[in-house]
């Protein structure tokens, strides 16, 4: 697992600045560094403290119930709404064949992502030794953040760990704010792939330097 000894590490981040590490939390769970920690900037603003972890069976309820509010938004966009957030709503699953990481802000989950490792449980349209990044889920309520960006930074950091020279994920123009943000974090168009529901998406892949 990518990050610090368990149970210690408590990351903050503020809208612009840098993650922050604050020692000494009892917060139970393995806490873990998204990315590079950085020192405090004196008199710096918090704007909110999330905390990433592994996510524990414990979870499956609130992660499913997320996932499925989280896409209720674009739901009208679909040809099947419903057979879609019956999908949604087992995101929980992913935990069996890939890694699923939970954003916590004051320990309630706000957000999630399932990072599936490179041969494992993924659709025909990826090639399997990619690392993929499935399902990013975040809160309407706590978006704007930091936590989406976050969450994808921490698949990113997986996919280095696991030695692969590229990530993959899979995203719709209609939704605009996260493929305008993995555009900017270096994801670029690859292929198309089936329509979901008459919805057309693509597959997008990010170089990962050595
Ligand atoms: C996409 C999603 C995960 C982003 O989560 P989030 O926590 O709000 O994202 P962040 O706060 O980290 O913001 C990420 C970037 O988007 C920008 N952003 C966030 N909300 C935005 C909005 N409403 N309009 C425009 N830009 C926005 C942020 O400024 C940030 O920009 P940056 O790349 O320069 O850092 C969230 O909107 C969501 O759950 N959407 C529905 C599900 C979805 O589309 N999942 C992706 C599946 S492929």
């Amino acid at each position: 697992m990518a990050g610090l000894a368990a149970g210690s590490t408590r990351l903050r981040m503020t809208h612009t600045g840098p993650w922050v590490a604050d020692l000494g939390s009892q917060r139970l769970g393995r806490l873990f560094a998204l990315s590079q920690m950085a020192a405090f900037p004196p008199g710096a603003r918090t704007m909110s403290s999330t905390v990433l972890r592994e996510f524990c069976e414990a979870d499956a309820q609130e992660i499913n119930r997320l996932a499925v509010t989280a896409f209720e938004e674009f739901g009208c966009n679909y040809s099947d709404w419903p057979a879609l957030a019956a999908f949604y709503g087992k995101m929980s699953d992913l935990a069996k064949s890939g890694e699923i990481v939970v954003a916590e802000i004051a320990a309630n989950i706000v957000g999630a992502v399932a990072y599936m490792p490179p041969h494992r449980g993924k659709a025909a349209y990826f090639d399997q030794a990619w690392p993929v990044i499935r399902s990013l889920v975040v809160d309407p309520k706590s978006r704007g953040v930091g936590v989406g960006r976050a969450l994808t930074q921490e698949c990113i950091k997986r996919a280095r760990r696991d030695r692969s020279p590229v990530i993959a994920l899979h995203t719709s123009a209609i939704l605009k704010v996260a493929l305008a943000m993995y555009l900017r974090m270096g994801f670029e168009w690859h292929h198309d792939a089936p329509a979901v529901y008459g919805v057309p998406y693509a597959v997008y892949l990010k170089k990962l330097l050595p």
